[in-house]
Order: C-alpha cells, then sequence, then structure tokens
C-alpha cells in the first residue's frame, strides 16, 4: 500500500521538484489535474507579456515588427528543435490547430491528386475529424474511420487509394500513445502521406518528427507548454516538402518578398509559405516563454516524469477505486501512454462535478470518463496522492450523489 510518506518522498527526490513554483497559483489549496487541457500560468509568462505589451508595443509601436516578425519562424525552430524533434525551418507558431489542420490536410490531398480515402480513427478529436470530413465532402473524398489506431488497424485499411492517414499521436480521451515510426512507415509503403496531431503529445512525451520521416504534423500550445488560453498552435512540414505542399489559404504572410504587395500569389519556398496573416504576437511570446521553461526541465526528465506520476495513478486506482465501480481507461503499460489516465465510472460526471466542489478539477469526458492529467512540471507526487484520496472518499462516503445533472449540457 502506498502511503502519504512514500509520494512526500517522491517529492524530495524528484528532479523537476523546483519547477512547479515557477508557476502562479502553486502553492493554492486547489489541486489541478486539468494542465492537459488548459496549462497553468508560468510566472516567467506574466513577466514576458507585460515587457511585451508595457515596452515593445506601447513604445516601440510599428517598428517592433522589424522584430516580431521573424517570431514564428524562430519560436517554432525552439519548439521544434526542443520538443519535436525537427531540424530548422520545419515549424511555425501560427493559428489554431484546427485551422492548421485544415491547411495541411488540403496541402496533402493535392499531393496525392488521383488517391481519393483518408484514413483516421473514430475515436479522434472531434475537431480532427470534421476538418477531414469537410475537406473530403468537398473534394468527393471518403474517409475511413478504423476503431483503435493500432499499426495493424491501420495497416488493414492502407490501400493504393490510400492519400492521407491522419491521426492524434495520444488519444485525448484515453491516452493511448501511438508508435509514430511504424504507422508513418506503413502509410509511406503504401503510397501515402502522414499527418499526426501532436496536442496531447508535446511536452510530455519525446516526439521526433525527423527520425520517423512524418510529412505534417500540428499541435496545439495551451495544454502542455503552458502558453494560455487560445495561444497560437504550430504546424510541421518536412522540408522535402516545401517547394512541392500547396496550402489552400492564399495569404500575404506566405508571399515572397510580402511588402512589394504584388498582385500575384506566390508563395516563398520555406516553411513560411504555411503561414496566412498577421501573426499573434502576444500569444507567440508566451508559447516561446513555455517552451523555454519545458526546454529547461529536459523532455526526457519530463517523460520520465509523467511516467512516475500516471503509474502511481494507476497504483492507487487500482487499490483504491477499483472497489467503488472504476476501471482504468488507459493503457496500463507506460510505453503505450501519455500524460493523463482516464479512470471509468457509470456516473463519471457527477463525480467529476463533486471533485471540483472539493477543489480538485478533474475532466470530465463523456459517457463515463474521469480524465486526470499528470503535466509533469505542475503536479506533485502529493497533488496527485491528495486528489485520488478525496476521489475515493466522495465516491464511498456517496457526496457525489445529490448533484444534479443538468438536461442540456455544455461539455
Ligand atoms: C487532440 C486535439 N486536437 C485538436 C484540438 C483543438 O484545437 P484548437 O481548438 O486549437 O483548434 C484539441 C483541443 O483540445 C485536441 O485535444
Amino acid at each position: 500500500m502506498i502511503t502519504r510518506a512514500d509520494v512526500e518522498e517522491l517529492d524530495r527526490t524528484d528532479p523537476l521538484r523546483g519547477f512547479r513554483d515557477r508557476f502562479v497559483g502553486a502553492d493554492d489549496d486547489l489541486i489541478y489535474l486539468d494542465g492537459n487541457s488548459l496549462g497553468r500560468l508560468p510566472v516567467a509568462s506574466a513577466d514576458r507579456l507585460f515587457d511585451v505589451v508595457h515596452s515593445q508595443w506601447a513604445h516601440g509601436l510599428v517598428r517592433s515588427w522589424e522584430s516580431w516578425i521573424s517570431w514564428p519562424r524562430s519560436v517554432g525552430d525552439l519548439l521544434g528543435a526542443t520538443l519535436l524533434g525537427a531540424t530548422e525551418g520545419q515549424v511555425v507558431i501560427s493559428d489554431s490547430t484546427s485551422v492548421n489542420l485544415y491547411k495541411l490536410a488540403a496541402a496533402a490531398l493535392d499531393l496525392r491528386p488521383s488517391r481519393r480515402t483518408i484514413v483516421t480513427d473514430s475515436g479522434n478529436f472531434p475537431t480532427d475529424r470534421y476538418v477531414l470530413s469537410g475537406l473530403a465532402s468537398a473534394r468527393g473524398l471518403r474517409v475511413v474511420e478504423i476503431d483503435g489506431a493500432a499499426l495493424q488497424d491501420v495497416a488493414a485499411v492502407l490501400s493504393d487509394d490510400t492519400a492521407l492517414v491522419a491521426l492524434s499521436h495520444v488519444d485525448y480521451r484515453t491516452g493511448a500513445l501511438l508508435p509514430m515510426d511504424s504507422i508513418t512507415a506503413a502509410a509511406h509503403s503504401a503510397g501515402a502521406l502522414v499527418l499526426w496531431d501532436l496536442c496531447h503529445s508535446v511536452g510530455a512525451v519525446p516526439v521526433s518528427l525527423d527520425a520517423c520521416a512524418v510529412d505534417f504534423a500540428v499541435g496545439c500550445t495551451y495544454k502542455y507548454v503552458n502558453a494560455g488560453p487560445g495561444a497560437p498552435a504550430f504546424l510541421y512540414v518536412a522540408s522535402a516538402l516545401h517547394s512541392s505542399a500547396r496550402q489552400p489559404i492564399w495569404g500575404w504572410f506566405g508571399q515572397q518578398a510580402q511588402f512589394e504587395m504584388g498582385s500575384v500569389y506566390s508563395p516563398v519556398e520555406s516553411i513560411e509559405r504555411f503561414l496566412v496573416g498577421s501573426p499573434p504576437i502576444l500569444g507567440i511570446a508566451l508559447v516561446e516563454s513555455g517552451v523555454r521553461l519545458l526546454a529547461e526541465a529536459g523532455i526526457d526528465r519530463l517523460r520520465a516524469k509523467g511516467i512516475a506520476l500516471t503509474s502511481l495513478l494507476i497504483s492507487l486506482a487500482d487499490s483504491w477505486l477499483a472497489p467503488l465501480g472504476f476501471s482504468v481507461g488507459s493503457p496500463r503499460s507506460a510505453a503505450d501512454r501519455g500524460s493523463h489516465v482516464s479512470l471509468r465510472h457509470d456516473d463519471a460526471y457527477r463525480i467529476s462535478q463533486a471533485l471540483i466542489e472539493h477543489q480538485v478539477v478533474p475532466d470530465f469526458r463523456r459517457p463515463d470518463l474521469v480524465r486526470l492529467g499528470c503535466s509533469p512540471l505542475t503536479t506533485s507526487f502529493s497533488d496527485l496522492y491528495e486528489g485520488m484520496r478525496r476521489l475515493r472518499d466522495i465516491v464511498s462516503s456517496g457526496r457525489y450523489l445529490d448533484i444534479e445533472i443538468p438536461a442540456r449540457r455544455v461539455t
């Protein structure tokens, strides 16, 4: 049986323990197990934002664009080198994940004009499935949704008609982590291109886009990267595709000699061709600040702590929660999961609400999942232990049973 003394010892010997105090609110009573949805605010980011607003914007005014204009690429390079296994010139910060997904999926489909099938997972994040369906509908293509995206599931549906395989590296509900290398290789051997959604991977698990020969990838920065609500997303396009891949939104930030204001769109032959309009500078400053913190911690140490936290969570769930009607809805093998764990219970919604009333923030995911995020920089072993203890006590005492389920709930 794991004791409080055990977890306090884990915190004492945690090589990342100093990072928690570098976030606003880390010392309040809240047990925050939702850093995989919206990460906490780094103290340095609040300072950085103040500087960009009060100095660069307030006094530099339009002259600050001289420096700002290079940020989508320079911060993309930093993110690529430290968290994505991408060499220079293949990552930019821009738009939202949904918009980037649209741009890159469209570019991929244009590169395979005679093929009519897109492969994705029926459990993929809704925006991914909607964007792919929209593209398929506009072009008269077919989307094949597989149930569960293990290598054999993907391989079973690949054919010489497959244009694109678009999957999430880490599943937003179960936390299942897919083998990027073997799925990418299988898609390539069928002549298809791949597009990975890295929203639940970036900053939590090592990603090796170049080494896996990935074609396209997208992801957000408001989860483990801690860049704040609505922070701009990133996109990756392998440099081998920079001259051939064209995106569908012909904006002036992708244009050669942008400020000559030419009459004909002719995109640059570099990653900037996937930019569209004026970059969100304040948001990019926060992405940079978040990435620097993760880079200082190091992705291998982040991954090791993520595994230790999620393993502790599963052990506590087995001993405390299984007798109360819970089951583990995430892979038990650490190598096959990201940094969150979902617990199944028929009353997951009411239990999640009761947890929030008891100062523990989880996420509820339909229909029966309590999703618990273990963001390695901001979650201590003691936080997790205490959150799980409150969960056990709420359920064993029935303190969730009087919570009403709204007739039409927005989640
Ligand atoms: C896996 C995944 N993809 C895409 C999105 C949506 O991204 P955005 O709202 O930035 O377009 C999310 C949001 O949580 C997500 O978890």
